[in-house]
């Protein structure tokens, strides 16, 4: 939430500030904003409400030159969209700017204090205090810019990603982290980037520094990288290779990201899985389950913690654990775990998923899990990020970035790897006898195959998406392993095309919604041959009776569903266990294709941003 990026080195910052903007814009689109330190000493400032094309044209033709520069693209909590709430935001004697992403949680007092002071603060945002803040310590001490961004942090409660200028110091940049992810890129040619992660940085270099929470990095062209706690412990920076290449995070010829993502699913699917099936063998390679077995194969409860689409793909898995493993599970939003008074107990192991491993909130109910002395095992998708460092075990989904904010290949790669774990658990618990075991291995390394044939049906799907684009309402509704699809197809379905949409399990449906039902409603059944087929069948009838538009995502060769529904998608046949992840493509088909023809902006829906890092 929010995107971040600053360089300093030799070159002028604004191209690389405003390209580096553009490629975080999934992260905030509100408004957008760029500072520099003009070769003369001037520090410019320009900000705009809207998208940084919006920015772009106010800027004109006559750009910054300067070699240091922020850059902020915003997704607001405090204060609305507009020019003036938008980063980077001023001290009182405008010598320093700032952009930061979080909450700082005690502004209101800080903002008091600071007004009595005299400050004269313009917006309505948390932001700007630390401007006023950072200013006034270094006023009234003779602290560097360094040691003044530390200490008024220590009076800052709350989150937060931060970069700061100073046009007194025109080769420096100072970066700061507590719970919002930072990434410092280190330049061949003594130069450093800042970003809220790798995007805007891998087209430059691929050495790059984590910053830690609490940690403060002076990044200076003279004194080079240097990192300091909050509280003045030195740290030595570790320096990664990024393993990411810029073509993953480039359209490459598609209309939208969110479209490239779903027609990147059989290769993310096969990254997925690759090196942890041995068919040869009949097994499973998991690591991080391997090297806790005992927690695994003692554990008497199985939590599964995520947000939004990641607590789908945790739905999925409490069919698929609880099938294989044979272990009981409970699936719980993150946000409201977290603020509960939650039991768990020493045999519990808990799963968080996130795609981006930043979610705030599924951050902190990983650190209440692991204080009450859980066993934490992460399913994550982007390496290096923070659920993965703060879990005590775990598997990448390897999916590649993922740019458009409609997850789509993230979730498929997490419920692959949550199949995976879930047949391998239940394998070394001696559940699954082996010719099924091994069975089922064949198929689920035959997936991206299938997923193939599904995406071949495309132009199908738009035809249908035609039907039901001037929709104001759907419903979604499966059984079993489907009914997590039937929330994840609504939930696709609403944030980009902005169509109030509801999953349901198809039985539930006589228990109120099936008053919704008339004429014009879109009812989206997801019906494969499974072993709940005939009920689903019964509940198809049950709507047909009423007169909804029926939708049917079936099996391969149905005569039932297809019969009663005015419109059916075929998806190859595969084992119940398996379904899922050929069931959700095409409704990730139809929501895209709903929402271009409603020409909605599929990639940056409204008030949505990737990666939640507030809660
Ligand atoms: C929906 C979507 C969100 C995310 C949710 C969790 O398409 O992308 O619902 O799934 O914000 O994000 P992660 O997986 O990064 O924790």
């Amino acid at each position: 939430m929010c995107g971040i990026v600053a360089y300093v080195g030799l070159n002028p910052a604004f191209p690389i500030v405003i390209d580096g903007l553009k490629r975080l814009e999934y992260r905030g689109y509100d408004s957008a904003g760029i500072a520099t330190i003009e070769p003369e000493g001037d520090l410019v400032v320009s900000k705009k409400k809207g998208k940084v094309a919006d920015l772009e044209s106010h800027i004109g033709s006559s750009l910054p030159v300067g070699s240091v520069g922020i850059g902020h693209t915003r997704w607001a909590t405090h204060g609305p969209p507009n020019d003036t709430n938008a980063h980077p935001h001023r001290g009182a004697s405008e010598r320093i700017a700032i952009i930061h992403n979080g909450i700082i949680e005690n502004f209101a007092a800080i903002k008091e204090s600071l007004k009595c002071r005299g400050h004269n603060l313009l917006s309505d945002t948390d932001s700007e205090v630390l401007a006023h803040l950072i200013e006034e310590v270094m006023d009234a001490s003779s602290l560097d810019l360094f040691d003044a961004v530390r200490a008024a942090l220590s009076q800052v409660v709350g989150a937060y990603a931060l970069v700061v200028i100073d046009k007194d110091n025109p080769g420096r940049l100072i970066a700061a982290r507590k719970s919002s992810p930072l990434v410092i890129g280190i330049g061949a040619d003594g130069s450093y980037y800042v970003a809220s992660d790798a995007t805007p940085i891998v087209g430059h270099t691929k050495n790059v520094v984590y910053l830690e929470d609490e940690e403060v990095a002076s990044l200076d062209l003279e004194e080079g990288l240097r990192i300091r706690t909050i509280s003045n412990d030195i740290i030595t920076p570790e320096v990664h290779a990024l393993e990411m290449e810029l073509e993953s995070i480039e359209k490459g010829g598609y209309e939208h990201f969110m479209l490239k993502e779903i027609f990147e699913q059989p290769q993310s699917i096969r990254d997925s899985i690759r090196g942890r099936i041995n068919l040869q063998h009949g097994e499973i390679k998991m690591q991080g389950i391997d090297d806790h077995w005992d927690r695994w194969e003692n554990a008497s409860r199985i939590l599964i913690l995520g947000c939004g689409t990641s607590w789908h793909a945790g739905l999925v898995a409490e069919y698929l654990f609880e099938e294989f493993a044979r272990i009981p599970v409970e699936v719980e939003y993150a946000s409201e775990f977290r603020y509960r008074n939650p039991i768990i107990r020493p045999d519990d192991v808990v799963i968080a998923i996130s795609q981006s491993g930043e979610t705030a909130d599924t951050l902190a109910a990983i650190k209440t899990a692991k204080s009450i002395g859980a066993h934490v095992f992460g399913v994550c998708n982007v390496v290096g990020s923070s659920i993965p460092r703060e879990t005590d075990s775990g598997a990448y989904t390897h999916a590649g970035p993922e740019i458009g904010v409609a997850s789509t290949k993230a979730f498929t790669s997490q419920v692959a790897v949550l199949t995976m774990m879930a047949l391998h658990v239940g394998h070394r618990k001696g559940n699954i006898p082996q010719d099924r075991f091994s069975r089922l291995l064949a198929e689920l390394n035959n997936i991206p195959e299938l997923v193939e044939k599904v995406l071949g049906q495309a132009s199908r799907i738009d035809v249908i998406a035609e039907q039901f684009a001037n929709a104001e309402n759907a419903l979604y509704l499966g059984r079993g392993f489907q009914f997590p699809i039937a929330l994840e197809g609504a939930l696709k379905l609403k944030e980009i095309s902005y169509i109030h949409a509801e999953g349901y399990p198809a039985a539930e449906m006589k228990h109120g919604p099936i008053a919704l039902i008339d004429d014009d409603m879109p009812v989206i059944f997801i019906a494969p041959m499974d072993d709940v087929y005939e009920k689903v069948v019964s509940n198809v009838q049950e709507v047909k009776a009423r007169g909804g538009r029926l939708l049917g995502v079936v099996t391969e060769g149905d005569k039932d569903v297809a019969a009663l529904a005015d419109h059916v998608i075929e998806i190859p046949r595969c084992d119940d266990a398996l379904a899922p992840l050929l069931s959700v493509v095409p409704l990730q088909l139809l929501s895209y294709r709903m929402a271009v023809l409603r020409e909605c902006n599929v990639d940056q829906p409204r008030n949505l941003a990737k990666s939640v890092t507030v809660e």
